[in-house]
């Protein structure tokens, strides 16, 4: 397929670019860099940058594409809140030019990167996609407000589409990461302290109700989820916008996570109990059961271990390309 892949500087995207090229599949990225890095883009994959809302029309019209994965989007939870101008112009705006863009140029097969945040906080674990949304922040509004737009423009313009409620990525594949500027995820966050660029590792709340007090947390091996972007793409059909939670179906507390991170570096990761952040529900564990009997997917990274081993490999290779070895 030839496909347009946004945000494939980014840690999602260049992953799945990667697996993309490696199915034989022929990929276009449009990037911003304003999250990505440049060393993301994966060799074979053609490059166009700038904004999604300024290019994305062009590109769709240079050419017959048979589908759009998109994956641009700013996802910083507390600078949507402190910033939601941003979060609403860039996620939701940004989207809507890709959608016309898509109607405009008869491209009639979508995949987009939702997320576990339209869901807020669960009334009950593991999440299905039939449960009520009430997103607690502006970033989880903006990726709902996306999965609305998305199934209009799929009725009306007869646009396959699958939305990914995707649970918390990790790990690594193919040579591609997580090395964000700003980083706000457990384990790359964990893993900066085994390699000396961060003095020790929050732990948020040791009072939540969970078997040892800490949150709890779905973690998908980054090329499962990779897979899962295929088998949509495979599977859309003109006119059905289809809702998928992606994530391993099982919970690991944050210091489950932490003890793993020590027992794949040999670093003794000193971590620092700290108050409870509001908005941060007690556990997040996904039902991917539609995404099971559906696509047919099949996670088979769930050991958090070999996310973690995957995720340090990866680190290690950064060297000095770690954003967190200038802070
Ligand atoms: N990483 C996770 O655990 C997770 C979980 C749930 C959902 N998601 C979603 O998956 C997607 C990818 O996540 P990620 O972790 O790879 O994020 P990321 O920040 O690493 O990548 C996003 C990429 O999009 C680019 N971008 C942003 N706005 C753009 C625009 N307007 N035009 C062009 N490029 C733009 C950035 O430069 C960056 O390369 C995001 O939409 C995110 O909301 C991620």
């Amino acid at each position: 397929m030839k496909l347009l892949v946004t945000g494939g500087a980014g840690y999602v995207g260049s992953v799945c670019s990667a697996v993309l090229l490696a199915n034989g599949h022929d990929v276009t990225i449009i990037d911003n860099f304003s999250v990505g890095n440049r060393d993301a883009v994966p060799a074979g994959a053609k490059l166009v940058e700038g904004n999604v809302a300024d290019k994305a029309l062009e590109v769709l019209s240079s050419d017959t594409f048979d589908g759009v994965v998109h994956f641009a989007a700013l996802s910083l939870v507390g600078e949507s809140v402190e910033e939601p101008s941003k979060y609403w112009r860039n996620n939701v705006g940004q989207t809507l030019s890709l959608l016309d863009a898509m109607r405009d140029t008869g491209t009639k097969n979508l995949v987009f990167s939702s997320t576990a945040a339209t869901y807020g906080e669960p009334e009950k674990t593991p999440i299905t996609e039939d449960m009520p949304t009430a997103p607690t922040n502006p970033y989880g509004a903006t990726k709902l407000a996306m999965d609305y737009a998305i199934s209009s423009y799929a009725k009306a313009y007869g646009i396959g589409a699958t939305s990914l409620r995707y649970f918390n990525v990790a790990g690594a594949w193919g040579g591609f990461g997580e090395n964000r500027r700003v980083e706000t995820h457990l384990i790359p966050l964990i893993l900066q302290v085994a390699l000396g660029h961060r003095e020790d590792i929050k732990i948020f709340g040791n009072d939540w109700p969970t078997p040892d007090g800490t949150a709890v947390r779905d973690y998908i091996h980054i090329k499962d989820l990779a897979d899962a972007h295929l088998l949509a793409l495979e599977s859309n059909t003109p006119g059905n916008h289809r809702i998928f939670n992606l994530g391993s179906g099982d919970g690991f507390s944050v210091r489950e996570v932490i003890d793993t991170c020590r027992k794949v570096t040999g670093h003794p990761i000193p971590a620092v109990e700290a108050p409870r952040r509001a908005g941060d529900p007690a556990t997040l564990i996904a039902s991917s059961q539609r995404a099971m009997e559906e696509l047919g997917w099949r996670p088979r990274f769930t050991d958090l271990e070999t996310i973690v081993a995957d995720a340090w490999t990866f680190t290690q290779s950064l060297g000095d390309r770690a954003h967190s070895a200038h802070k």
